[in-house]
């Protein structure tokens, strides 16, 4: 077993994995490879920071036990619900159910009049667009006169709009004079650190919604607590209706902009509580409806669940319940990653695969609360703020902080780890500092670095796997392993070489490394493949952690002397590109006693001649996938480029 040291092609989310929105959710092909490189069936997957549980679902899949655990219950929530296999027909029973006792009633608060044909009854609100306190656009259907032909002659309802009329207007008042009918969370948003973005127009959580969305929803909400769950089954069934009210609610909130491409489909667009001036009010019937029944829906989900998570798995309340039942099982359970030792015991784990926080980008906690208050009924609002790895100013947390605390957590991950076996981990932070820190912090926990890939984010097709020049898609993912010898050993390693190496200029170091990373290329790179590179070869020198290094700037300052820049276009996409100055790269040349630069890509066209044969009958995502279990790092290719390669192959075919 050998953790994988080269990219996939990462595959878009399944059924499954779609249902209800995470931040960051891992691609599931590409999890599911490494858990099956690195581990054989049976053995124990750990993921302290499982989030919306792609680790676990893929983990299950393979056959695998797995450890999962996050600081936050919304996320084990998530991932609890996401591998439920459960009888799909029970749930559309109950559904009809639901539908029954409250649908009608949801709905007349929606109510409006077709300006077309005049008829009340076969009108529904789609959406509402508001400006501020005013109601500007109604976007509605209406069956007996705006049906259009779908596919197969099918009648879909066309989506049509216009201006609220007085009738609307009444009902409107009428709802303002109402009383919310059952539990809403009328509970004030404490300070945070996007928090802070609503409390500048609203103190309390119940504000986030209309009036009419907040009657709507808090019907529904009971609706739902009044399920019965007496036997293990109903509160499954039940379970499951929660966690799809919670994977719309969102979406009835007003922090859900108008987007002129989409007028009558509402997203949470931002990270943040960031209310919109101009804000969509969608029909909150029409929202779980189409969360039970739609393509990303509840059905959908479970249908895809119950076909591919093993009908033999058992979930288990412990690591030692865990550790004692045959594989697939999994334990998915609330708990802070700086504490994993409580959790499981020293040399336990054969692998742990994982995908701490970035720094400061999402503060999960906060930004799961839109949920946890309908989930919890605003019981748990602010629990454990403190404990999350994040950089926070707001809560005391800075870079430093965040730092420490994710070194902890490396530390933990370290004694529990089996000796002998990986840890993989992934970041998108291209912030050097803070790279160089956590690097440093798994070193000095006792890691060795196998290997820092670049993995790109699912796109259609394997062309736009590698996106030209953009920098912070994707992800680095980091294999580490646990030496089987002592801990100690390793530090005085590093201090011995750090001594020998004796380097006293960084910034000539440095700049012959990115001179020679560009000669192994063999043709002009852009900032983010050299920085695919740079990582592994700086991240073996011990004194780099030292140091104060930033590549960029030191790329820039050595223009016209070392390097030059080189404008190109990929696509439609403008940007610069970095190559050797003539005089600086015949040095290297010399150095090397290597006689002429070879280009990747006509390493990568010449392999692709060479296997010709075995591989011109393969899938084009396959025949990707050959060439960058090769060529990566340093020489991963330009999307296009491969593109271009890959289609001149298939060619010869025809
Ligand atoms: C990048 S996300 C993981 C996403 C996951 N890979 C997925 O596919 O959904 C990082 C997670 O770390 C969690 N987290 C933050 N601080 C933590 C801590 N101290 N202990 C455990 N989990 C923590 C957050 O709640 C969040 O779910
Ligand atoms: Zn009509």
């Amino acid at each position: 077993m050998a953790p994988l040291d080269f990219p996939i092609i990462a595959e878009a989310h399944d059924a499954m994995h779609v249902q209800h929105k995470y931040w960051s959710r891992k691609p599931i092909n590409v999890v599911r490879a490494h858990i099956e490189a690195s581990t054989a069936p049976g053995d124990i997957v750990l993921d302290p920071f499982c989030g919306s549980g792609t680790t676990v679902s893929q983990g299950l899949i393979l056959g695998r036990k797995v450890m999962a655990s996050d600081l936050n219950h919304v996320a084990t929530y998530i991932t609890r619900n996401t591998i439920t296999r459960i009888d799909v027909g029970e749930l559309l029973v109950v559904f009809a159910r639901i539908k029954e006792a409250i649908a009608r009633k949801i709905q007349d608060l929606y109510k409006t009049r077709c300006p077309t044909c005049l008829s009340i009854d076969t009108t529904e609100t789609v959406c509402v667009h508001w400006k501020v306190h005013h109601p500007f656009k109604i976007w509605y259907s209406c069956s007996s006169c705006s049906g259009k032909k779908g596919k197969k002659g099918s009648r879909k309802r066309e989506n049509l709009h216009k201006l609220p009329d007085s009738e609307d207007l009444v009902l409107l008042d009428k709802i303002n004079a109402m009383a919310i009918p059952c539990w809403y969370p009328s509970v004030e948003i404490p300070p945070g650190i996007v928090f802070n973005q609503a409390r500048r127009d609203v103190s309390r959580f119940d504000e986030l919604f209309t009036k009419r969305n907040l009657i709507a929803l808090s019907l529904l909400r009971n609706q739902i607590d009044l399920l019965p769950e007496v036997t293990s089954e109903e509160r499954a069934v039940k379970e499951q209706f929660l966690f799809t009210f919670t994977s719309m609610v969102h979406l009835c909130s007003k922090m859900t902009p108008i987007r002129p491409s989409r007028p009558y489909s509402s997203f949470w667009a931002t990270n943040s509580y960031w209310l919109p001036r101009h804000f969509m009010e969608s029909n909150v019937w029409e929202k779980f409806e189409s969360a039970v029944l739609g393509p990303q829906g509840l059905i959908a989900a479970r249908r895809d669940a119950n076909k591919k998570i093993p009908v033999t798995t058992r979930i288990v309340p412990s690591f030692e319940a865990l550790a004692s039942t045959p594989a697939p099982c999994t334990c998915i359970i609330q708990h802070d990653a700086a504490r994993l030792d409580e959790l499981v015991p020293p040399d336990s784990i054969d692998y742990i695969f994982t995908d701490p926080p970035y720094a400061g980008s999402i503060p999960y906690l906060e930004l799961s609360t839109l949920w946890s208050i309908w989930l919890d009924k605003g019981a748990r609002v602010g629990e454990l703020f403190d404990k999350e790895i994040l950089v926070d100013p707001g809560r005391g947390k800075d870079i430093a902080c965040y730092c420490s605390m994710l070194a902890t957590f490396f530390a933990r991950a370290f004694s529990v780890l089996k000796p002998g076996k990986y840890l993989t981990f992934t970041y998108h932070n291209l912030d050097i500092r803070i790279r160089k820190a956590i690097l440093g912090a798994v070193m000095q926990a006792g890691f060795e670095l196998r290997s820092i890939i670049y993995q790109a984010p699912p796109r259609a097709s394997p062309a736009h796997t590698l996106r030209p020049f953009n920098s912070a898609v994707g992800d680095y993912i980091v294999n580490l392993v646990k030496p089987p010898r002592l801990k100690a050993e390793g530090k005085e390693a590093i201090a011995v070489a750090k001594q020998d190496e004796g380097v006293t200029d960084v910034e000539v170091e440095i700049v012959n490394l990115l001179g020679n990373i560009l000669l192994d290329r063999g043709e002009p790179a852009t900032f983010t493949q050299i920085l695919n590179y740079l990582d592994v070869q700086l991240f073996s020198r011990p004194w780099y952690f030292q140091a104060h290094v930033d590549p960029l700037s030191i790329l820039k300052k050595h223009v016209g002397t070392c390097f030059v820049h080189v404008a190109e276009s990929i696509g439609s996409k403008k940007g610069t590109k970095w190559w050797l100055e003539p005089a600086f790269k015949e040095k290297l040349l010399k150095n090397r006693g290597q006689q002429e630069v070879i280009p990747v890509s006509r390493k990568i066209e010449r392999y692709l001649h060479e296997h010709e044969n075995e591989l011109v009958s393969l899938p084009q995502v396959d025949i990707a996938r050959a060439v960058l279990k090769v060529f990566n790092g340093i020489l991963l290719p330009d999307a296009k480029f491969l593109e271009k390669a890959i289609k001149q192959l298939k060619s010869k075919i025809k």
